[in-house]
């Protein structure tokens, strides 16, 4: 059997290591290959990680690119469509939610080859992310959809997907977080930034919503520096956020409690999750990461598509009231937060439970 798993933005490199690992581990008789799309390609964006995770070089480079939707989604399936033509696999693995997973998902199905969509059945029901329009249009192409926690059957269920090609797995992203929190464990980012476990928030930001609006940015922001009054700040900038920072003068106001750093690689920022007082963010995987590790994470958004993380983990969506988020955050500081469970199958077995029922041996 031959398989292509498509990788492209950053939260796709930490799916796929898990699936290449377990078809390694489990002796598959599946010929693996990986593409990456090139969709991020700044190296402490992408090269870090497959070092980091042990995951070998792409056989297949598309080198698109930034762009808009419409070109880089374009540029995608334009690359793609030619390996697949070339390549012939049995079936295309699709992870997460950004541009790169529907270009692909989408090219592979047209040339009559099955996909597989891991992570499929998150809904925002927030149809102005680029990533629910990705969502919903990739898992209604897609034969296999591997979910990772229970809401996304019931999403599934009322878009009308056959239940035959839904599959409740568990959280690949948890895989590799159990796979390598030894290794987390040996970092040396804290000592080299001079924090203390529990001592420090750790901040991200990379939303359209909240990072290309200046008003928002800089509300934000200022939210921000009052918090670094009661705990330093450890701020890793994505490269949208560090443009649009740049553009609207917003980098000088930050004081020496707010540290600010480029990107960070898979292990060190792990370790900087687990061992923060609190993680404030609005990405969508480290929602899970802090719940699987117990941090109190603020999430700065009106909705998410991972909502198990608000019901049973340590997960708070604070909309886009900062009031809001200011009272959560106060809360927490003072070390009134929920404790939090792990939810069901996150147990590091995601990735085996997908690729034996990809070669046909069930759960
Ligand atoms: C993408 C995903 C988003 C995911 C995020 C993780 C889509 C629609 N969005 O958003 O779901 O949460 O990745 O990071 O697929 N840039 C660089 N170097 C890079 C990559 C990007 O400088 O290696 C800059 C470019 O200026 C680019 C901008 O960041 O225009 C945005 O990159 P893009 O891939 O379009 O979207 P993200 O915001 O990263």
């Amino acid at each position: 059997m031959k398989i292509i798993s498509v990788v492209g933005a950053r939260p796709n490199f930490m799916k796929v290591a898990p699936i290449h690992a377990a078809i390694k581990k489990l002796n598959l008789p599946v010929h693996h290959l990986i593409c990456h799309t090139g969709q991020h390609y700044d190296k402490k964006m992408s090269k870090i990680f497959f070092n980091d995770l042990n995951i070998p070089e792409p056989d297949f480079y598309l080198g698109v690119g930034s762009g808009s939707h419409a070109e880089q989604t374009a540029k995608i399936m334009i690359g793609f469509e030619k390996i697949l033509i070339e390549e012939k696999p049995d079936l295309v693995i699709v992870v997460g939610d950004v541009n790169s997973t529907i270009a692909c998902s989408l090219t592979a199905v047209k040339l009559g080859i099955k996909v597989a969509h891991v992570e499929a059945g998150l809904r925002s029901f927030d149809r102005s992310m680029p990533e629910e329009i990705n969502r919903i249009l990739t898992d209604a192409i897609s034969d296999y959809l591997f979910v990772s926690e229970k809401s996304g059957l019931n999403n599934l269920r009322n878009e009308g997907i056959p239940p035959e090609k839904i599959f409740f797995v568990g959280n690949v992203m948890i895989d590799s977080l159990i796979n390598f929190l030894n290794n987390a464990n040996e970092s040396s980012i804290l000592s080299y930034y001079n924090l203390m476990p529990g001592e420090y928030c750790l901040l991200t930001l990379h939303r359209p919503s909240n990072v290309d609006n200046k008003d928002k940015l800089s509300e934000i922001l200022d939210l921000i520096l009052e918090v670094s009054k009661k705990k330093k700040i450890f701020f890793p900038v994505h490269p949208r956020t560090k443009k649009n920072m740049e553009k609207f003068g917003l980098l000088g106001p930050l004081n020496n409690d707010v540290i600010i750093t480029d990107p960070i690689g898979y292990i060190d920022f792990i370790a900087l999750v687990k061992n923060s007082g609190l993680v404030i963010t609005d990405s969508g995987g480290i929602q899970e990461e802090t719940t699987f590790l117990g941090i109190p994470c603020v999430t700065l958004r009106n909705s998410t598509e991972r909502p198990i993380t608000v019901e049973i983990g340590t997960n708070y969506l604070v909309g886009e009231n900062i009031q809001s988020a200011r009272k959560y955050i106060d809360e927490i500081i003072s070390g009134k937060n929920k404790k939090g469970s792990i939810p069901e199958l996150w147990d590091g077995k995601a990735a085996e439970r997908i690729v034996n029922i990809l070669v046909g041996r069930g759960y």
